[in-house]
């Protein structure tokens, strides 16, 4: 059976081959671009063709030579005409051989060369050219077009295939010099009913094979046959064959790109990934290339230390790691401080730059790209304080990727918010593409040519080198990262984002106040999981295990970990740096009545602004440890206009008499040692005749209020003790 698929195999081969050059004696093409520059649409271009199995056709034009065309920005090009003329010399008299003709850094082969041919031969046409919506350069010439009744009217030169006499001869109709506009040299010949007589010349007015997409993005959808990822023209009903991003359009031919010829399946994902990739492997730290890893604390940003710490934790020898500092924020000095002063000198080299310097953020990138080449790095790295690498391989697999600029995938703890723009808008600002939901929620997965990123990428040092290509941060009245992205876009500079992956996500720094103290730790909800991570007790999932037994100290009160030492430290802290507490009289301001039955000294939670906080933190870590013990009882989210730390100490007040909460349940967390902070002290329940003493810092008791747990504050005879108090349900 074996053999037989193998001579079968073979029997499909060679007919295949059979069947070619029996075709390219038929019909032999050629196919024709202009590219001076190797640049990310130009490889796009090859690796179409090289996807659709012509690769060896392609004659690339002007490889290497100055670019004389004029600024493409607006008109000009007609140094490629004259390149043509050049290069088609020799096939002046060939009435059976086919060019086939497009520009190279904004075109995209979405059929093999087969199947433009016949295609091109059912319209009877010697030359062929692409249409599109637009009378250019001149629109007054819209009036001498032959009118139609479907498709796009006018001619556009992007795109041309027909029999090389004919083209040649068209070429050769009238001289032009370099910079005047290829596109109206070609419409003037068209225009004229002898010439378009002559040589048979049409328009594709319905993308039969050309599509140009400016003006004309509403008419084609991305679709999908099975694996294959293929354009659709909607309005007439075609599949085009070569998709041109002519005008404005480049992004969303890139954005086309992400998929098209192969280039992403639903199946297999990404399928362009391993294009050009390297592998770096770990006992070899000396293939590495240098690397300088470019950070900036531009604003105030919460958890700090742990972007740190995973910078620090990057898989990546440190002995090719150059730093450069960039912290405009004084309140951040210290922890850049620690880290540098902790880790520094593990890296080839440290370059810190403070507030102190009075350097702006465009100016010190430039700065740090200037001390990246000074070190001769291969790739800049850089990374703004938002940005937290979870993934310890991330910049390895950064530098694996291999290309121009390439950054990771970050998005925002349970938003949308990401590190990326999918597209932009008509204003040059955001704006969602198609495709944006299902990148952030890594449901496709792959290398994304995007428009905008930010926060966090690697540029390669040859970008770095040229002058050309050299990162501009500075346009007047644009953010850096807004004028980077709009300059690499102009430059035909693709920006990935990666997504193959999960390699972190971005802080969200927004409600971050820095007149706060410990300002991290009101971060709770607006950066839940980092939060959860710097504060909740390492063993609060323990008491979800199903063969964990909760602890019961007291009859009906339970004992749960819940917070680690640092909550309980910087909670002291909040509070006795605020310092206003009570003064442990039954007058008190702060209540409704203005009168407390059994008072404490004590700050309420909204003093220190922690109210909103607290109420989340009773919802998110409480709520789920009372439902687990009081079983049957539901209140989502729980209800709590009592919140506060109380603080005992002899020579101040040192217990509390017998009492009642008012409260469905109450929580008690423990701020601080019993034996190291304070001797003494602890909780009684009078009904039981039952205490606890040797509570633990970080630990929340857990009794109800009312009825049964009579209770009272023991007496604490020397140091302080502090212990945080919600009534729950009142
Ligand atoms: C190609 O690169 C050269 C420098 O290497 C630059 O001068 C030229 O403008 C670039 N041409 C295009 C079309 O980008
Ligand atoms: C545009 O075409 C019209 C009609 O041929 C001509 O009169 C006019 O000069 C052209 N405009 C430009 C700017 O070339
Ligand atoms: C930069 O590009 C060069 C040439 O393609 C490559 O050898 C080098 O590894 C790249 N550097 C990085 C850091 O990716
Ligand atoms: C309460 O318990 C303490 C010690 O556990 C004991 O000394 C005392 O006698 C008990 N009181 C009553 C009324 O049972």
């Amino acid at each position: 059976m074996a053999s037989w698929w193998v001579l079968y195999g073979c029997i499909i081969i060679v007919c295949g081959c059979i069947e070619v050059t029996v075709q390219e004696k038929d019909t032999d093409i050629l196919v024709f671009t202009v590219a001076s520059n190797q640049t990310d649409g130009f490889k796009r271009y090859l690796r179409s063709a090289k996807v659709q199995g012509f690769e060896g056709k392609i004659r690339v034009l002007g490889v290497g030579q100055p670019w004389k065309g004029g600024n493409m920005k607006s008109v000009g090009g007609a140094y490629k005409i004259n390149l043509l003329k050049r290069a088609l010399k020799e096939f002046k008299d060939d009435t059976q051989r086919i060019i086939l003709m497009t520009d190279g850094y904004d075109v995209i082969f979405l059929a093999p060369l087969e199947a433009i041919i016949s295609r091109f031969k059912l319209f009877g046409a010697r030359i062929l050219f692409s249409a599109e919506g637009f009378c250019w350069p001149n629109k007054s010439l819209a009036s001498q077009y032959p009118a139609i009744t479907r498709g796009e009217p006018y001619l556009n030169s992007g795109g041309f295939i027909g029999y090389a006499s004919n083209i040649y001869s068209v070429l050769m109709s009238f001289p032009v010099t370099d910079t005047d506009d290829d596109q109206l040299f070609y419409t003037k010949i068209y225009l004229n009913p002898a010439f378009r007589k002559k040589h048979n010349m049409k328009l594709d007015h319905e993308s039969e094979i050309f599509q140009n997409l400016y003006g004309a993005v509403d008419k084609v959808e991305l679709r999908f046959n099975g694996n294959e990822a293929y354009l659709q023209n909607t309005a007439y009903d075609t599949v085009p064959m070569i998709v041109h991003g002519n005008g404005h359009s480049k992004v969303i031919l890139n954005s086309l790109g992400n998929y098209l010829a192969s280039a992403w399946s639903a199946e297999q994902g990404c399928l362009n990934c391993w294009d050009g990739t390297v592998e770096l492997f770990n006992e070899q730290p000396e293939t590495y290339p240098p690397i300088l890893i470019a950070i900036f604390v531009d604003r105030p940003t919460p958890f700090l230390q742990e972007f740190f710490h995973k910078i620090y934790h990057q898989a990546y020898p440190k002995s090719k790691l150059h730093l450069f500092i960039y912290n405009s924020e004084t309140h951040h000095d210290y922890v850049v401080e620690e880290f540098t002063e902790n880790s520094g000198n593990e890296y080839k080299s440290v370059k810190i730059v403070t507030a102190s310097d009075r350097i702006g953020l465009p100016q010190a990138k430039m700065l740090a790209m200037d001390y990246c080449l000074q070190k001769e790095c291969s790739g800049y790295f850089s990374i703004d304080s938002v940005a937290h690498l979870d993934n310890e391989h991330t910049l390895k697999l950064l530098v694996e990727q291999q290309r121009g600029i390439v950054g990771p995938l970050l998005v925002r703890q349970e938003q949308t918010w990401s590190n990326f723009w999918g597209a932009i808008a008509d204003n040059g600002y955001y704006a969602r593409s198609a495709d944006y939901m299902e990148i952030i929620q890594n449901k496709r997965k792959g290398l994304w040519n995007v428009p905008y990123i930010t926060h966090c990428y690697l540029i390669n040092v040859t970008l770095l080198n040229n002058f050309e290509t050299r990162p501009v941060y500075t346009i007047d009245g644009t953010e850096p990262d807004m004028a980077f992205a709009i300059t690499n876009r102009y430059r035909d500079i693709f920006m990935y984002v990666n997504n193959r992956l999960e390699f972190g996500h971005l802080i969200n720094p927004e409600t971050y106040d820095l007149r706060r103290t410990n300002p991290d730790i009101y971060e709770i909800s607006s950066n839940k999981l980092d939060w959860q991570k710097r504060y909740i007790h390492d063993n609060y999932n323990d008491n979800f295990n199903v063969d964990h037994k909760p602890i019961q100290p007291c009859p009906d009160v339970f004992w749960f970990p819940i917070v680690n030492l640092r909550f309980c430290r910087e909670f002291i802290e909040i509070m006795e740096t605020y310092g206003q507490w009570s003064d442990g009289s039954n007058q008190d301001f702060r209540l409704q009545g203005g009168y407390e039955n059994v008072p404490t000294r004590d700050i309420h939670m909204n003093q220190v602004d922690y109210e909103r906080q607290w109420l989340y933190f009773l919802k998110e870590y409480v709520r789920p440890l009372q439902e687990l013990v009081f079983i049957g009882y539901f209140h989502d989210p729980p209800r709590s206009l009592m919140n506060f730390v109380v603080r005992y100490k002899p020579e101040e007040q040192p217990a509390l008499r017998p009492h009642h909460d008012s409260s469905t349940y109450t929580i008690n967390i423990a701020l601080n040692q019993v034996g190291v902070d304070y001797e003494g002290g602890g909780c009684r329940f009078l009904r039981y005749n039952c205490s606890v003493t040797d509570t633990k810092p970080g630990w929340m008791l857990m009794h109800p209020g009312r009825l049964t747990h009579y209770h009272e504050g023991l007496r604490v005879v020397k140091g302080t003790r502090y212990i945080m108090i919600s009534f729950i349900d009142p």
